[in-house]
């Protein structure tokens, strides 16, 4: 049987994350498959996606700028992928193209089972009104929690995000920006903080900040940042010293990458190989790029 290959497209990918722990991953379960990297400017993915009908490729990762052309473009859809708007994982099944979208199953995976979680019945805050946080309000809405602050620099994209998911019964969602008294207000009855933007990424637009007030935080917090590089961002770091619970975002990363590579070959991924190999990644002195 040929080697199997997969891939991650998107524009541009930076130093992707997704071939170093999709490959140790194929490698640890020992199947013939390579997993690749192809840099694939707007307007040239539906070749990619005819390239999984035809079988060159066994499925592929997406990310920006082609989760909503992808969207569009598959057969069907789960229902993580659907509610989403935007699919991360292409799968070939019975000769159609199955779109997902496994960062809504990693967030959720990650705060049950590293962050020891459970968000029923409780007040959260996120930090960012972009495509991951799109992934992670959704999430925590099929939880019921009582109430989300989305916090956000635009006002505009919070209050539209917000706004997308209050058809959810018994939640609360409003949204704010960054610097206000209702986010502080919300924060301080909050035992969830989860920051989706940018801040305090390295190589991102402010790596040496942290996208909320400090002393706005709190022991009684789980604070969940889902950038990856730095391991400990400024916010994470500031958690911390309060006494915090903290989380970050490697972990979410892996577990995306796990139930996509779960969705491909129908094995159990290996999860240690994924983390190992993501730590090594992170730990390396590699500049940030796309999941
Ligand atoms: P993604 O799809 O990865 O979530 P995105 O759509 O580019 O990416 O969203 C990035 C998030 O980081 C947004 O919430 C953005 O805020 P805006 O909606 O106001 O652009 C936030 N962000 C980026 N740079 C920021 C900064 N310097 N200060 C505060 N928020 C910032």
């Amino acid at each position: 049987m040929n080697t199997r290959t997969y891939a991650v497209i998107g524009w541009p990918l930076g130093h992707s994350l997704s071939p170093i722990i999709q490959q140790a991953a194929f490698d640890a379960a020992q199947l013939d498959a390579t997993y690749v990297a192809i840099p694939t400017p707007p307007g040239h993915e539906q070749r990619r996606f005819d390239e999984v009908r035809k079988g060159d490729l066994s499925g592929l990762n997406v990310t920006i700028p082609h989760k909503n052309p992808a969207f569009h473009a598959m057969d069907f859809l789960t229902e993580a992928a659907s509610s989403l708007g935007a699919v991360n994982t292409i799968i070939y099944e019975n000769g159609k193209l199955k779109g997902d979208n496994t960062d809504l199953q990693g967030f959720l995976d990650s705060l049950q089972t590293f962050g020891k979680f459970d968000p029923v019945g409780t007040n959260a805050v996120v930090l960012g009104a972009g495509g991951a946080a799109r992934a992670v309000v959704h999430a925590l809405a099929t939880c019921q929690p009582e109430s989300v602050l989305v916090a956000n620099r635009t006002l505009r994209r919070a209050q539209e995000l917000a706004t997308s998911v209050t058809e959810i019964r018994g939640t609360t969602i409003q949204a704010s920006t960054l610097d206000t008294d209702q986010l502080e207000a919300q924060l301080s009855k909050s035992t969830l903080l989860v920051n989706t933007t940018s801040v305090g990424m390295a190589g991102g637009p402010e790596p040496d900040k942290s996208p909320v007030n400090p002393s706005w935080l709190h022991k009684n917090l789980l604070v969940f940042d889902i950038v990856y590089r730095p391991t400990t961002t400024p916010l994470l770091h500031a958690a911390k010293s309060t006494g915090a619970k903290t989380l970050g975002g490697l972990e979410m990363l892996v577990l995306q990458g796990a139930a996509s590579f779960k969705q491909w070959t129908g094995e159990n991924p290996p999860l240690d190989a994924m983390f190992s190999a993501g730590w090594a990644a992170v730990s390396s002195n590699q500049p940030t790029g796309a999941p």
